[in-house]
C-alpha cells in the first residue's frame, strides 16, 4: 500500500494488549498528524508503556490495529522500523562507556562507517551539550546527562517518528528544560514526537494534542486547551483597594457574569469569579473586560487582576477522580480535593505547574 503523504504519522484503531488477566491496552483509538508533538498522559500503569512498544514493533498487539506511516505494525514491522526510534523508559546507554564511545557503537551498529560513525556522534554530542564530557564513561553523568546521551543515541539516524517514553522522569528542572529544547529541536527538524508523560505541565508545554489514558483506555483527547475547557471556562481573580467595597463587587460580578460562581477568598480583599460557558479564551476575556468596566464605572477600584484556564491539573482530576498521588506531583495540594474544587488562582498558574513538575525520581 502506498503512504499517502498527508496520512496520520500514528493510527491506531481499538488496539489491546494483555498481559495475563490483566489489560494493559484496553481498546485505544489514537491518530497522530506528521510533525507534531503527540502527549500520551497517565498515571503509573496506565498503559502508556506498553502502547509505546506496539507501536514501535516491540510488543505483539492482542487486538486492533496499528499503522505507523500507513504501514501495518503487525503485517509489515521492517518498514516501521525503518522510519522510528525510541528512547526507552529506562536509560539504554553502557554504563562503562563514555559518551563518544557509546555513540559510536551505536552508530556503527546502524551501518555507519567507521569514520562518519565518529562524525556524526561529535556533532550529536556537540548538539546535546556534551562536548565536554564526550570522553568520561556515563556512568560518571548526571541524570541529565544521561538522558540527553539516551535521546541523541536514538537521534543518530534522523527518524520520521521519535517514541520518547517519560524522557524527563527524575530530572531536576533545569536538565528537563535541556530536554524539552531538545525535543522542540527535534521537531523543528520535521521529525513528529510521541511523548509519554506523567507530567501535566510537560504536555501542556510540548504537546500540540494529548490523549490522557487511565487503566489502558483513553479517557480524554484534545490541544491541551481543550482539556483545560472542558472542565471549565476558566476564572477572574481581583483584588481590591479597599475590603470595603468586596461585597459590591462581589454583587457586580454576580450581575455582569451570569451563571459565574463569585467567592471571597481568606484575603480579606481578594474574591474569585468561577466563569461558565464555551471555555474559549475570547469568551473569557470578553467577560473579564465587561466585569472591570462595570467595576470601574461603579467605582470599585481594582488594584490587582488575573484571568487564568483552569490547569492541566484540575483536568486530570475531574476525568480520573484520581486519587491523591496517582498522578506525579499530584499529592503537592493539586490533588487535594478541595483546591481542585476552588480552582487554582490564575496568578498562581505558575506556582502550581511548579508543584506538578516536582516528582521522585523513579525507584
Ligand atoms: N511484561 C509485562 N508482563 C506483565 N504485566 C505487564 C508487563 N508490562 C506491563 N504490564 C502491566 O501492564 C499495565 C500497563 O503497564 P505500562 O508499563 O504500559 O504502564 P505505564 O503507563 O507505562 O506506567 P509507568 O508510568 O509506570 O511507566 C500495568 O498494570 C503493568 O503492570
Ligand atoms: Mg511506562
Amino acid at each position: 500500500m502506498k503512504e499517502h503523504p498527508d496520512g496520520p504519522a500514528i493510527e491506531t484503531i481499538g488496539l489491546v494488549k494483555r498481559f495475563g488477566d490483566t489489560k494493559a491496552v484496553n481498546g485505544v483509538d489514537l491518530t497522530v498528524r506528521p510533525g507534531t508533538v503527540y502527549g500520551v498522559l497517565g498515571p503509573n500503569g496506565a498503559g502508556k508503556t506498553t502502547v509505546v512498544k506496539m507501536l514501535a514493533t516491540l510488543l505483539r498487539p492482542d487486538g486492533g490495529e496499528a499503522r505507523v506511516f500507513g504501514r501495518d505494525v503487525v503485517r509489515d514491522p521492517d518498514a516501521v522500523r525503518g522510519r522510528v526510534s525510541l528512547t526507552g523508559q529506562y536509560a539504554s546507554v553502557d554504563e562503562d562507556l563514555t559518551g563518544t564511545e557509546n555513540l559510536v557503537l551505536l552508530a556503527r551498529l546502524l551501518g555507519h562507517r567507521r569514520a562518519d560513525a565518529r562524525r556524526r556522534s561529535a556533532a550529536m554530542l556537540d548538539a546535546f551539550g556534551l562536548s565536554e564530557a564526550a570522553d568520561r564513561q556515563a556512568k560518571n553523568y548526571s541524570g541529565g546527562m544521561r538522558r540527553r546521551l539516551d535521546i541523541a543515541a536514538s537521534l543518530l539516524n534522523t527518524p520520521d517518528l521519535l517514541f520518547l517514553d517519560e524522557p524527563t522522569t527524575g530530572l531536576d528542572p533545569r536538565s528537563r528544560n535541556q530536554v524539552w529544547d531538545v525535543v522542540r529541536t527535534v521537531v523543528a527538524a520535521g521529525t513528529t514526537v510521541l511523548l509519554t508523560t506523567q507530567y501535566l505541565e510537560e504536555a501542556d508545554r510540548l504537546a500540540d494534542r494529548i490523549a490522557v489514558i487511565d487503566r489502558g483506555r483513553v479517557i480524554a483527547e484534545g490541544t491541551p486547551g481543550e482539556l483545560k475547557s472542558s472542565v471549565g471556562a476558566g476564572a477572574i481573580h481581583l483584588r481590591l483597594h479597599d475590603t470595603g467595597q468586596r461585597a459590591e463587587a462581589r454583587r457586580l460580578l454576580e450581575k455582569t457574569l451570569p451563571g459565574a460562581e463569585v467567592a471571597l477568598d481568606s484575603d480579606p480583599v481578594a474574591l474569585t469569579a468561577r466563569l461558565t460557558g464555551d471555555g474559549s479564551a475570547g469568551a473569557a476575556a470578553g467577560h473579564a473586560s465587561r466585569a472591570l468596566a462595570e467595576l470601574a464605572a461603579a467605582g470599585v477600584t481594582v488594584s490587582d487582576f488575573s484571568l487564568g484556564q483552569p490547569s492541566l491539573d484540575e483536568v486530570f482530576l475531574a476525568l480520573t477522580d484520581a486519587e491523591p498521588g496517582t498522578i506525579a506531583g499530584a499529592g503537592a495540594g493539586a490533588a487535594d480535593p478541595g483546591a481542585a474544587g476552588e480552582g487554582v488562582p490564575a496568578a498562581g498558574d505558575e506556582t502550581d505547574r511548579n508543584t506538578t513538575s516536582v516528582k521522585e525520581p523513579a525507584a
